[in-house]
């Protein structure tokens, strides 16, 4: 079974705690929070009080996306915190080994994340280490970009490496999801699909999310 991740990038800030309660109730297994720092990323979103506030209030597991250069400065807090996933992006290239490391002493799920242009072999040294992929489907900063037409071939790719050396690995795809795409990327390998803009572009979040789902 699919699931379903709303980015809540594309939530309204003034009404937070609102939105995060009706795509909750629209039927959304995951929440996706992206940590972008204005560096590793030309944008800045939101840092570790506004997750810890979420946490408090949130009834499904937290993925937490870190687009920033230094992730090992939030990665203890995270575990503690009891937050669910937590990926940090493979481009940092820094002693990914050791940042998984700290991540699991928590029991937290861990991804890496892929730009467009980073080629999955990357990451082939890690795979038994991780749970999950995060492979972005454009480059990454902003919601509401259309989706690169390379991601299927590399879901396709990654899908038939992890069948062999983790079959466990989950996939998840980040962004310019929508309906019309949901469905090639399931099928493809797929496991978890984020979207910002598609579901909270339309009041009706049940209906965007179900649309996914089919
Ligand atoms: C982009 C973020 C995405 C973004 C997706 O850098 O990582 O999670 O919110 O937004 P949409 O679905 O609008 O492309
Ligand atoms: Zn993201």
């Amino acid at each position: 079974m699919i699931k379903i991740a709303p980015s809540i990038l594309s939530a309204d800030f003034m009404n937070l705690e609102d939105d995060i309660s009706r795509v909750q109730k629209a039927g959304a297994d995951i929440l996706h929070l992206d940590v972008m720092d204005g560096h590793f990323v030309q944008n800045l979103t939101f840092g570790m009080p506004i997750i810890k506030q979420i946490k408090e209030i949130a009834k499904i597991p937290l993925d937490v996306h870190l687009m920033v250069s230094n992730p090992e400065i939030y990665l203890k807090q995270l575990g503690k915190w009891n937050i669910e996933y937590v990926s940090f992006h493979q481009e940092i290239a820094k002693d990914l080994h050791n940042k998984i490391s700290v991540l699991k002493k928590y029991n937290v799920k861990v991804g890496i994340a892929l730009n467009p242009a980073t080629p999955i072999d990357t990451i082939f040294s890690l795979i038994k280490e991780i749970d999950y992929v995060l492979l972005m489907s454009v480059n990454p900063g902003f919601g509401g970009q259309p989706l690169l037409d390379l991601i299927y071939q590399k879901v396709t790719q990654l899908r038939e490496y992890s069948d062999k050396y983790n079959p466990n690995l989950k996939i998840e795809i980040d962004g310019g999801v929508n309906a019309k795409n949901a469905g090639k990327l399931s099928k493809c390998g797929a496991n978890i699909l984020v979207a910002g803009s598609y579901i909270f572009g339309n009041d009706n979040y049940s209906k965007q999310i179900q649309s996914l789902r089919n």
